[in-house]
């Protein structure tokens, strides 16, 4: 381990983050009812240009005023690029009250994306005298985010999670598909005429994950468009979670519970990681840095891998 302890990552639950258009209101209290740990209030893009006003004061006023439990608010801002985005930043800082717990910025492609919310925001908390700090979340969709990840990842101390956008994300490396996420029909190895499928989304995941976990981020699996594939999504979930990611997108109220699912350590798996630390605390009783279990080795390192499943087991029977 370098001198450098790596920092946890937030202490909450983030196994599902359910999304709606900050322009369609008949969803918020279906969104406030339900399972979802995190909601994002869409300004972006499920909303069209000629609603960016109306979304932005309609979730302004959801927030104000709906109960939300102990849900994370996130509301996704619009892209730098647009004319949008300050608006965005003055409105929800000035009238959204203490109930906004999170902006997330989309399409970041540098550090100073990050940079130029933050200076906005922060000037608008000392102005108004706003006591809880919002934190940040981006989304990892585009070439230039993927390239300058880690700097973005350690851009702002209100990092909070990262999200690989797979639309977006593909549209901008110019990869032939329109699928959002899950398997690519072109994306196969072939061997002695049978076709086995790889993961495209794996190598940017899989650095979004490492970043993360360098800064104490939350690494968070994004969209999976088709939402009347629940296999597909299970199936992606899953690679997800064994890659280190804490969580993914609903865009649909059906995927929460598959989400859900897929991020709550299994009974057994629970079980399991608790078997191997005392088996461990066995081993270090008998003066040994390493044992059997169930005709495997386990050793200090396998202490570590046992402990992050239980901590993540018991932040979310606490949460
Ligand atoms: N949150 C909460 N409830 C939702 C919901 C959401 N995001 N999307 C749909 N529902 C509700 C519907 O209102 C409907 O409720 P009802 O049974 O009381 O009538 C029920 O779930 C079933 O919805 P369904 O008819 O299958 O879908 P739809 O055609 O109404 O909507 C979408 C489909 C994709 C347009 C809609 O789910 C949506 O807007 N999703 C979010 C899109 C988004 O935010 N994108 C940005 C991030 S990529
Ligand atoms: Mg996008």
């Amino acid at each position: 381990m370098s001198f450098r302890i790596q920092p946890a990552a937030p202490a909450r639950p983030n196994r599902c983050q359910l999304f709606g258009p900050g322009s369609n209101t008949k969803l918020f209290p279906k969104m406030a009812a339900s399972a979802a740990d995190v909601i994002n209030l869409d300004l972006e893009d499920s909303v069209a240009p000629s609603d960016k006003d109306v979304a932005r004061a309609n979730v302004i006023e959801a927030l104000n005023t709906l109960d939300w439990g102990n849900k994370y608010m996130s509301v996704r801002i619009n892209g730098l690029d647009t004319p949008y985005w300050y608006r965005d930043v003055v409105d929800l800082l000035e009238q959204a009250g203490d109930r906004i717990d999170q902006i997330m910025i989309p399409k970041v492609g540098c550090a100073e994306d990050v940079y130029a919310v933050d200076a906005l925001v922060t000037a608008i908390e000392r102005a108004k005298g706003r006591t809880k700090p919002v934190s940040f979340e981006v989304i990892i969709e585009s070439a230039a985010g993927i390239a300058h990840v880690e700097a973005i990842a350690a851009s702002s101390p209100r990092m909070q999670a990262m999200s690989l956008g797979a639309a977006d994300f593909a549209a901008s490396m110019g990869m032939q598909t329109t699928g959002i996420g899950g398997t690519q029909e072109n994306y196969y190895m072939l061997r002695e005429g049978v076709k086995h499928w790889s993961d495209p989304w794996h190598w940017a995941q899989a650095a979004i994950v490492a970043a993360c976990r360098t800064h104490g981020i939350l690494p968070v699996d994004g969209p999976f468009g088709d939402f009347s594939d629940d296999e597909g999504y299970i199936a992606q979930a899953k690679r997800s979670a064994t890659l280190g990611m804490v969580g993914k997108w609903a865009i649909h109220p059906k995927q929460i519970a598959l989400a859900n699912e897929v991020f709550t350590p299994s009974e057994e798996a629970v079980t399991e990681a608790r078997d191997i630390l005392a088996a461990m605390e066995q081993a270090k009783a008998n003066g040994e840095g390493a044992t059997v279990y169930k005709g495997r080795l386990v050793d200090i390192a396998s202490i570590k891998q046992a402990e992050v499943i239980v901590a993540q087991a018991e932040l979310i029977a606490a949460g």
